[in-house]
């Protein structure tokens, strides 16, 4: 018999799915868990791993949660959905509602998400509300919209989204035979470390690990509440995706934070983008600027000598194509111009 992919059938036996529960899925999940080449010595680790959640359908970590939130909206009988985001939810969120044939709102700040975000979007047909706002002022609204409104909510405030995103830390688990000493990833809204800490929990409850890792979140410097204790009331960053003042699962990624012995730390846009440069040129891996942070975070304990030894896994939450912008701005793309001949090509090339 053919099993298909996805979450609701690689993970329902830790979901809170029933048999009205449909079993949608765009084959999200079981994303790759990579060794790195060439980085691990210089974060001072012995093994560094890459989750490759831009594996997903819609090329980000969201479409694990939103399997799980739109199966549950539709079970209780939801017909559209709503979003705020920074764009990767929106795309995700605008997928899975055209694949179930509901509607999808999507709050998203005037001009801050990235091109190839928004063409997502379009593309699924979602209605596309741009807010004179930031993410915070979306989520505000989004939350009093859902209230007022039949659509149901599936930000990660909506408890199914975590359940869904809890199920990474199960496959890192199942891959690598325990947990990893330290779990590296962004924070923006706080959803998704609430979530990897869950499911990390989980499996050492279930026996599936024998220890907790660390878990090190790291904030972009200019949007990094979590660190200074006090909300952001003008986030700014490169990595627009996390682009957050007042992060919605703030108590949750504290808890997770302390839980665990590990940190929330900030690293620069500079930070960011010297590990965005080095994922892609010497891992081979293109990530939004965004899932940069994570390395740029173990690089800057590596380089403190704050990592001593031990296997750490970095979340790579979200695709490099997401933002092709930042990408021709901040890699000095190597470009020669040159006639449509061989001889004219050799020569541009001073062969
Ligand atoms: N990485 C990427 C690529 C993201 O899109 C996000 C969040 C995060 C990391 C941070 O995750 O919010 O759970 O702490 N993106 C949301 C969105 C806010 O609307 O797409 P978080």
């Amino acid at each position: 018999t053919v099993r298909p992919r996805g979450v609701l059938y690689r993970w329902a036996e830790v979901l809170p799915l029933t048999d009205q529960t449909p079993r949608i899925s765009l084959g999200e999940g079981e994303t790759p868990l990579v060794r790195a080449a060439a980085l691990a010595a210089e974060c001072g680790l012995d093994e560094l791993w890459f989750k490759l959640e831009a594996c997903n359908p819609t090329g980000s970590f969201k479409d694990r949660g939103m399997v799980v939130a739109v199966a549950k909206a539709l079970e209780a009988g939801a017909r559209a959905i709503l979003c705020a985001s920074t764009g990767n939810t929106s795309a995700s969120a605008a997928a899975y509602a055209a694949h179930t044939g509901i509607d999808c709102l999507v709050l998203v700040p005037g001009g801050k998400v990235a091109a190839g975000k928004m063409a997502q979007a379009a593309a699924y047909g979602a209605r596309i509300i741009e807010i004179d706002g930031n993410f915070d002022d979306a989520l505000r609204a989004a939350r009093v919209l859902t209230e007022r409104h039949p659509i149901a909510l599936v930000n990660s405030v909506n408890p199914h989204r975590i359940e869904g995103q809890k199920t990474a830390a199960y496959e890192i688990c199942d891959v690598l035979g325990d947990a990893p000493e330290v779990l590296a990833i962004p924070v923006g809204n706080a959803g998704n470390i609430t979530a990897y800490w869950r499911g990390f929990t989980e499996c050492a409850e279930r026996g599936l690990a024998s220890r907790h890792p660390r878990m090190c979140g790291f904030q972009a410097a200019g949007a990094a509440p979590l660190v200074s204790g006090q909300p952001v009331a003008n986030p700014q960053t490169i990595a627009t995706a996390i682009r957050i003042g007042n992060p919605a699962s703030w108590q949750t990624a504290i808890a997770a934070r302390d839980e665990s012995g590990g940190l929330i730390e900030a690293v620069t846009d500079d930070d960011i983008l010297e590990a965005y440069r080095l994922l892609a040129r010497r891992e081979g891996l293109f990530v939004e600027p965004a899932s940069a942070a994570s390395v740029a975070g173990l690089l800057k304990l590596g380089r403190a000598g704050r990592l001593r030894g031990g296997r750490a896994v970095a979340i790579l939450t979200g695709h490099g194509l997401k933002d092709p912008d930042t990408a021709l701005s901040a890699c000095q793309p190597d470009i020669v111009r040159a006639p449509a001949t061989v001889e004219g090509i050799e020569a541009a090339l001073g062969w």
